[in-house]
């Protein structure tokens, strides 16, 4: 039986244990320049002391327009790379593995940066119609996020996540509802990331790691792990699951398993890539025994935690050590986007009781 405290292989780096700290944008934390903060160095710092095997840093955009706000992490330009070293050096001092999510918003993106782009035209947010890009287009936004993965080796990141998820960019290629494209682009859905994937290898070499956060369904799950699959031939070593635009369209969880209908898509994309390359679950995990439940019913090989390690940076350490935390409250404030000011309850109770 597996164990949450065993150590795992992605690519020939060893992470020592099967719990990550999910990718979660700190919002505020950016200036408009989107390099890192103290803000953010004390906060990966703190994660990476609190037991995770894996931290994957927050959705990172790969082009100014590719913000979520103006106040976003960045890694668009060279100057951007030297304030990532404080974070990766952090991790890497408690043998944390430490992966950057690269980002593009797509058609989400925000209308202060101009019209927003992406595989096909089609109605955004505010009513108007998103630009289709030409093939050269896609191949700028392609070496975008290779320049930016380059920038993240030189910090020394020991890889990237490319963010496939959420209805972003990658999500909006995969999805035939946003991808009306007649050319090998709309033929072939998976196609512009796993150019990226081939091309990230070609560019960052064997020794790193190369990870997506993939949709388990999209719009279905046989689709999605197909998408997958290719992500895999072209280079993948880690799958992180989580929803894209259509994912709750089917039922994938068996009756009273204690685990939530969004970790049921890792599930599923585990038992399909059948050991061919790590896969991670998310979803409602906040709390030590479905974390456990997981990993010891072989599940999944890693649990991302995203709120719960959010509420207590040693949350990782308590399912680890059966040790006292910080139960994250559920109050989804954390979601808000930016300028809210929102202080996360638990975070509050934790230094009321450090007084
Ligand atoms: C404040 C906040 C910021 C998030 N930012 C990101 C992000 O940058 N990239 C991403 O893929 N998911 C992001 N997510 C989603 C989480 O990674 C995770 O999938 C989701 O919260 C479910 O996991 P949980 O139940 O453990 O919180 C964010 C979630 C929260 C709460």
């Amino acid at each position: 039986m597996t164990k949450v405290s065993d150590p795992l292989t992605i690519n020939g780096m060893t992470v020592k244990n099967r719990l990550t700290f999910a990718p979660t944008v700190k919002f505020d934390y950016a200036g408009e320049d989107g390099r890192v903060t103290e803000k953010h160095v004390k906060h990966y710092t703190e994660r990476a002391r609190g037991g995770l095997g894996l931290i994957c840093v927050e959705a990172t955009a790969v082009t100014p327009e590719g913000r979520f706000a103006k106040n976003h992490l960045g890694l668009w330009e060279d100057g951007q790379t030297e304030g990532h070293k404080a974070i990766t050096e952090a991790c890497h001092d408690q043998g944390t593995v430490v992966l950057i999510q690269l980002n593009h918003t797509g058609i989400t993106g925000n209308p202060i940066f101009g019209t927003p782009v992406g595989p096909s035209a089609v109605t955004v947010r505010d009513g108007s119609m998103s630009h289709a890009m030409s093939i050269e287009e896609i191949h700028e936004m392609q070496d975008s996020f290779v320049s930016a993965a380059l920038r993240a080796k030189k910090a020394g990141y020991d890889g990237i996540q490319l963010h496939g998820c959420h209805g972003y960019l990658i999500n909006q290629f995969v999805s035939p509802k946003t991808n009306l494209r007649d050319d090998e682009y709309g033929a072939d859905k998976a196609l512009f990331a796993a150019e990226i994937i081939k091309k990230i290898r070609s560019e960052c070499g064997d020794r790193f790691i190369i990870s997506i956060r993939t949709t388990g369904a999209e719009p279905d799950a046989k689709s999605a792990i197909k998408a997958a699959r290719e992500y895999v031939d072209a280079g993948c070593d880690y799958l992180q699951v989580s929803h894209g635009i259509d994912s709750f369209t089917e039922k994938l969880k068996k009756e009273g398993e204690p685990y939530s209908d969004l970790a049921a898509l890792g599930v599923n994309m585990h038992k399909a890539m059948e050991g061919r390359v790590p896969v991670s679950c998310v979803g409602g995990l906040l709390t030590p025994e479905p974390v456990r439940y997981m990993i010891e019913n072989g599940l999944t090989d890693t649990v991302d935690l995203a709120r719960g390690v959010l509420a207590d940076p040693n949350f990782a350490n308590a399912v680890l050590n059966d040790t006292a935390y910080t139960k994250c409250f559920e109050c989804e404030r954390c979601q808000y986007g930016p300028g809210t000011k929102h202080v996360c309850p638990a975070e509050l109770k934790r230094q009321k009781a450090m007084r």
